[in-house]
Parts: C-alpha cells; structure tokens; sequence
C-alpha cells in the first residue's frame, strides 16, 4: 500500500494510499483528484494522465515505451525530463512516499 504524495498546480497536496499494482492514474481517479482526467481509460491513447514524477523518483520507474514517449509529445501542459502518462507508471511497494506533480491543464 505505497502511500503517494500528490501536489496540484495551485500548490495545494494530497496524500493518497495506493494499492501496489494500480497505476498512477488509477490511483488518482480512485480519490477523485482534479487535475488528472484518463479519458482513455488507462489505453495510452490520450496522453490526459500526463504527470510529473518528482526527480528523486525517476530511477524507481519502469523504462518509458516507445508509444508512451510518442503519446507525451501531445500533452496539453509542456513535457518535461519529468513527464510520465500516469497510466504507464505501476505502483508497487518500492514507491512509497512518491512525489507526483499534477499539470496545471490536460486539455
Ligand atoms: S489514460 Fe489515456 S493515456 Fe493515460
């Protein structure tokens, strides 16, 4: 159960428990957090899971694919070093206390 820290473009944060094998975008949908749509459903089709993973966190993730790196050209908000699609990012017990950052939009 990693708990994952969740901070919003109007500085506002949420502490949220996960469930180890959810994605990022489950997780968030599961607590109704704004600023996270996942209009695909999880397909990696839409790119509106875009999220920023805290630098510290970035090694502890799955490698990127190939259509993730291409869906993150098409985020609403910029991408950056630290963009992931929270659909893409498996939570697992090793994530605990992870820093999420929320794009200001993702549309
Ligand atoms: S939910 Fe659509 S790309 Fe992640």
């Amino acid at each position: 159960m990693p708990t994952v820290i969740f901070n919003f473009s109007d500085d506002r944060q949420q502490v949220v428990e996960a469930v180890a094998g959810q994605t990022l975008m489950q997780v968030a949908a599961n607590h109704g957090l704004e600023g996270i749509l996942g209009d695909c459903g999880g397909a990696c089709q839409c790119a509106t899971c875009h999220v920023y993973i805290d630098e510290s966190w970035l090694d502890q993730l799955p490698e990127m694919d190939g259509m993730e790196d291409d869906m993150l050209e098409g985020t609403a908000a910029p991408r950056l070093a630290q963009s992931r699609l929270g659909c893409c990012v498996i939570l697992e017990a090793v994530h605990e206390g992870m820093v999420v950052t929320l794009p200001p939009t993702q549309i």
